[in-house]
């Protein structure tokens, strides 16, 4: 509910400033859309998971859409094709972002920078980023605090399954804890492809062991779990929005001067040109020989977004990833909770700014010995 409590928000702030900001000008073509209501736009028509409703209003009136969210005209990109054209050759007059200064007070981690226009001190902040916060050399340097923080988390674990308790993911609202969460609620549902993980895992660093940085060059098979899990579902579904400084023309269609623009990675993750097979299913096996990375230079693959506004964390979140999906397979067998099936884990969506299973994931650890 978060990110549509945002979008209306943003409507409603918004409001005030359209006459000015969208001005009407006959030569406009806006890509095309469902027809709005008055006041309300499409908002009715979105309902719960605007990321799927979104999706299937693409199927009818194609990767680039106009939908009115109450005034605050807004331009959806559902295809790999036209993101990558939104976001490599226009990307300049796109990246300020329209989430106004009030909605920042919600508890999202990446708010202050994220939501913050293209000013010096957003240059300043996004400077710190990579050359201190993020930089390799610091990155390299925490190491060892990152594989204490594993070694931690893997002894909390190790305790509750010694009381066969469901331990893990009971909450969390993060980015990673949700990616962490959804690529073990697949895994558990895919048994074939968890056996799979795990051998990899037993024959390139040794049962039990805990998995180091060192180590990711040589889990392709994980890192390929990584990125099925990010196509499917994304863990941020619209991106962060952002705002149209001037008008953009893009094959014929103008994205409007104020306009809201989303990048339905939901979608994306689907788009049955580039991804081939069932789009539904979960198959680690469909990244493997392929170049595809999550860097934001392969646009049918961006969940950390592309351009200027990329997410500044994405090596580090990696990194993260890896240590702690790796280690929790090579460290723990798992077992659904009452033992359950994996046909009944309920991978229902709560939306929000990031994506998160609506029911947490209750899975038992079992310590495996090395
Ligand atoms: C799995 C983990 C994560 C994912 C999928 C993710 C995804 C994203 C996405 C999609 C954006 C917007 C990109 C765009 O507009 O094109 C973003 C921005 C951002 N992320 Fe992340 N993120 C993750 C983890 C993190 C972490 C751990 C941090 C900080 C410790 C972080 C800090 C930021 C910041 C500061 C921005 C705003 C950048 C800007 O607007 O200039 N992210 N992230
Ligand atoms: C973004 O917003 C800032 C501050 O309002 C403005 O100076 C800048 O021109 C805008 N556009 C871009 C593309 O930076
Ligand atoms: C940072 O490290 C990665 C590998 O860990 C390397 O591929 C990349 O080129 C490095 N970037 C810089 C700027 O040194
Ligand atoms: C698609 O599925 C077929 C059979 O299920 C398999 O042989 C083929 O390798 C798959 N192709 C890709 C690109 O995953
Ligand atoms: C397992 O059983 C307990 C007690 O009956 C219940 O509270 C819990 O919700 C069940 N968990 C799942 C995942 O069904």
């Amino acid at each position: 509910m978060l990110l549509l409590l945002l979008l209306l928000l943003t409507c409603t702030t918004l409001y005030f400033f359209h006459d000015r900001n969208v001005r009407s000008k006959a030569s406009y073509k806006l890509p095309p859309g469902p027809s709005p209501l008055p006041i309300i736009g499409n908002l009715h028509q979105l309902g719960k998971n605007p990321h799927h409703f979104s999706a299937i209003l693409a199927k009818i009136h194609g990767p680039i859409m106009t939908l009115k969210l109450g005034q605050l005209t807004t331009i959806v990109i559902s295809s790999a094709e036209m993101a990558k054209i939104v976001l490599q050759n226009y990307d300049q007059f796109l990246s300020n972002r329209t989430v106004p200064e009030a909605v920042r007070v919600h508890n999202h981690h990446v708010h202050s920078i994220a939501f913050m226009p293209i000013t010096p001190l957003w240059r300043f902040l996004r400077k710190i980023c990579n050359n201190q916060l993020f930089a390799n050399k610091t990155i390299g340097a925490t190491q060892d605090l990152r594989r204490k923080k594993v070694q931690e988390l893997l002894g909390k674990i190790h305790q509750s399954s010694q009381i066969g308790e469901a331990t893990l993911f009971v909450a969390g609202t993060d980015t990673i804890t949700s990616t962490l969460e959804w690529a073990m609620t697949e895994l558990l549902s895919n048994p074939n492809t968890m056996k799979r993980a795990k051998r990899e895992l037993e024959e390139t660093i040794g049962k039990g062991n805990q998995v180091e940085e060192s180590d990711i060059a040589r889990l392709p098979y994980l890192e390929a779990i990584l990125k099925e899990t990010f196509r499917l579902p994304p863990s941020v579904p619209f991106l962060i929005p952002r705002k149209a400084d001037t008008d953009v023309e893009i094959n014929g269609y103008t994205i409007p001067k104020g306009s809201q623009l989303l990048i339905n990675v939901y979608a994306i993750g689907r788009d049955s040109n580039v991804w081939k097979n069932d789009t539904n299913l979960f198959s680690p096996e469909r990244f493997l020989g392929l170049e595809t990375h999550v860097k934001g230079r392969h646009f049918e693959l961006i969940p950390f977004g592309a351009g200027r506004r990329i997410c500044p964390a994405l090596s580090y979140a990696m990194k993260i990833l890896f240590l702690m999906l790796g280690s929790l397979l090579n460290c723990f067998d798992w077992k659904l909770e009452n033992d359950s099936k994996a046909e009944d884990i309920d991978k229902k969506q709560e939306f929000g700014i990031s994506l998160r299973k609506a029911k947490p994931l209750r899975a038992i650890p079992i310590k495996v010995n090395n």
